[in-house]
């Protein structure tokens, strides 16, 4: 069983000493990937910039951008059985990336972005027969409906939620509380426990073939 995951914030780069990210610790993700080995699993974990520990025997692979997260995830995906999107991708990067320190003096006030790709979306595009994509989502309001409209148009099996309104759950706390729903409308409440008990259960629900013991 390969279970290929994402974890950590992306950097992208205004120049050598600046750039965009988000609160993303990684710990929803490794958690989940060290579950995921715990249990039998071959993880791959790809991770964006983080501080914390890597997961015991589960290949890890550091990335920075959203860009080279893409091509890591797309070249894992080809063999993977379960797919879990967890990273905090930014959704633009600088239109330029300044190959050195601009000037505090120089520096505009208007900053021009571009998109980057939507890497989950991706892979529900080329998902293969019989691979499980799980994507998460971080919502501050019309929680469940906005989570909803990203599992359909991401083409995803699973859809992981987290209210991020709320400071004791989500980016960069030990706990979290989740809502996991399904394509066929299957609604699963996870309440609030540490990062590696809501993984197990999130493997439990999106994976039910393997008996997880939650303690
Ligand atoms: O790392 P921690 O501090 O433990 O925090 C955990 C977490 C809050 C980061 C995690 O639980 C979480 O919610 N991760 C998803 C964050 C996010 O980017 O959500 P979103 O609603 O913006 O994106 C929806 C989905 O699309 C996500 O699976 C995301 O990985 C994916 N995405 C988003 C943008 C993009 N360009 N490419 C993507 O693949």
């Amino acid at each position: 069983m390969n279970c290929l995951i994402s974890a950590g914030p992306t950097r992208e780069w205004i120049d050598p000493v600046r750039f965009i990210s988000n609160p993303s610790s990684g710990k929803m993700g490794y958690a989940l990937a060290q579950v995921a080995h715990n249990l039998g699993m071959d993880v791959t974990l790809v991770s964006g910039p983080v501080s914390i520990e890597p997961p015991s025997g589960v290949k890890t692979i550091s990335v920075e951008t959203a860009l080279e997260m893409k091509d890591a995830m797309l070249e894992f995906s080809e063999t993977a059985d379960l797919i879990i999107m967890c990273a905090a991708v930014c959704d633009h990067r600088p239109q330029k990336k300044c190959d050195h320190k601009v000037a505090k003096e120089n520096i505009p006030e208007t900053l021009l972005l571009q998109k980057n790709p939507d890497i989950l979306k991706i892979l529900g595009s080329q998902k293969k027969p019989g691979q499980i994509l799980v994507g998460f989502a971080a919502e501050t309001h019309d929680v469940l409906a906005s989570a909803k409209k990203k599992l359909i148009k991401k083409n995803l099996d699973w859809i992981v939620v987290n209210d991020v309104s709320n400071h004791e759950i989500g980016f960069m706390s030990d706990t979290n509380e989740v809502i996991v729903l399904g394509a066929s409308d299957e609604v699963e409440r996870i309440s609030l426990a540490d990062k590696s008990i809501i993984a197990k259960k999130i493997l439990h629900v999106v994976y039910p073939q393997w008996q997880i013991k939650a303690p």
